[in-house]
């Protein structure tokens, strides 16, 4: 049996206490073991929960116990978790996590410590939820060079997005619905600012580079400003609007970000519905590849952070090699990057010749529902062109990035 721990039970940690017990036939198998768990971390107290008999409020406790070899860490945050993943890290116990916003400001400097002392930091779970993509690159696509990541990666915008696009609903409404739901938080910031979205593409364009992208360095930008009347306009267009976090390897480096975009139904990513997560991957001899499922949620994100589990307990005492240096990766300057742009007008403030002057050559889209205003594709421009002419600009309603 090999004996492991967690550390926080809240939604996750019971979650893998659960996945432990439920499969604990399959995992024996996997393993050649079973695995049992000897210690749940917590605060508080759990009086009417089995979970009392294993529960520790001291952290020494495990670290100190020779016979833990692996504690999953489902605490969340950066402290405690930070300093408690060290500890058993230098104790030489794997640690298996589901704390992207941990995995993204320490990631790199975890591995090595986990290299130093013959075991593992394995974060599965961190991006994508239940969706096996940070083993798929770390393992089945490493002989590939990554040219692009670009997914949909936080699953409450991606439930409001759909909501918006199906009921033509406003952004607030939808919002306090899903709160009321549970698919958002009470504090909806990290999700619905694209802050969420933003550690895990910088997890992922980490892993494509193999260095280290720090998340400050990606443009983040939420879903707050959206409508209803950008999504009839989307529409009208054979477009939905997706909170697109991307990273994508050009000539002067990785170029990253997350905003909404326009994409066409042609793109996998647009039949992404609801609180599903997708993840587009092009190899450079793979070509195009897609990975699709429940990003969220209780169940499939504590299935992958046991997967981890597995993983650790079929390789005891031995590191697995996992390719993300503490370098800083090189990233592309993302206002030379060029693209179109969707813009709404005020008609009455920008007449149609008005923005062909400023913006070049584009298409104009009228909607039966906004007699006052139009919208207007403008041809390919570098993010600082189309900014030097749009803020500011009396006028000009909203924009929206193309992505074709
Ligand atoms: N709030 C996150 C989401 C949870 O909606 O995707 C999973 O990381």
């Amino acid at each position: 049996m090999i004996e492991a721990a967690i550390y926080g039970y809240g939604n996750i940690g019971s979650g893998v206490a659960e996945v432990i017990e439920k499969n604990q036939e399959r995992i024996e198998r996997a393993v050649g073991e079973g695995v049992h768990v000897k210690y749940v971390l917590d605060l508080r107290e759990f009086e009417d929960d089995p979970v009392r008999e294993v529960l520790v409020h001291d952290v020494d406790i495990i670290v100190n116990d020779p016979e833990v070899k692996i504690i999953c860490e489902t605490m969340g945050g950066n402290e405690p978790a930070y300093t408690f993943t060290k500890k058993a890290l230098m104790a030489g116990k794997s640690v298996c996590t589901s704390n992207k916003e941990l995995v993204a400001n320490h990631g790199a400097e975890l591995i090595k410590i986990a290299a130093e002392h013959g075991c593992n930091y394995f974060f599965e779970a961190s991006v994508g939820g239940g969706i096996p993509v940070i083993r798929t690159l770390n393992n089945a696509l490493k002989q590939e060079k990554i040219l692009n990541i670009s997914g949909i990666v936080n699953g409450t915008t991606n439930y409001i997005l759909t909501k918006m696009e199906r009921e033509g609903a406003a952004f607030e409404d939808v919002l306090k619905e899903a709160q009321e739901l549970g698919f958002a938080e009470r504090n909806p910031e990290a999700d619905v600012e694209g802050y969420d979205a933003c550690r895990k593409i910088a997890i992922l364009a980490s892993l494509m580079s193999g260095k280290s992208v720090d998340y400050k360095d990606i443009y983040t930008e939420g879903i707050t400003k959206l409508t209803a009347e950008d999504f009839l306009y989307a529409k009208k267009m054979g477009r939905t609007i997706k909170l697109l976090a991307m990273s994508k390897l050009t000539e002067d480096g990785y170029l990253a970000m997350v905003a909404p975009v326009l994409i066409g139904e042609k793109s996998p990513l647009y039949h992404v519905s609801g609180v599903f997560n997708g993840i587009f991957v092009k190899g450079n001899m793979l070509g195009d590849s897609m990975y699709y499922g429940s990003g969220a949620g209780k169940l499939p994100t504590a299935s992958a952070v046991v997967a981890d589990v597995v993983e650790a307990g079929r390789f005891p005492g031995k590191h697995l090699p996992i390719d993300w240096s503490e370098e800083k990766a090189a990233l592309a300057d993302l206002s030379l990057s060029k693209r179109r742009f969707f813009v709404r007008f005020d008609r009455n403030k920008v007449p149609e010749a008005k923005a062909a002057a400023e913006f070049g050559n584009g298409r104009v889209v009228f909607l039966e529902e906004c007699p006052e205003e139009y919208g207007y594709i403008t041809p390919e421009m570098s993010e600082k062109e189309f900014a030097g002419k749009f803020e500011g600009m009396d006028g000009a309603i909203a924009r929206i990035r193309i992505e074709e």
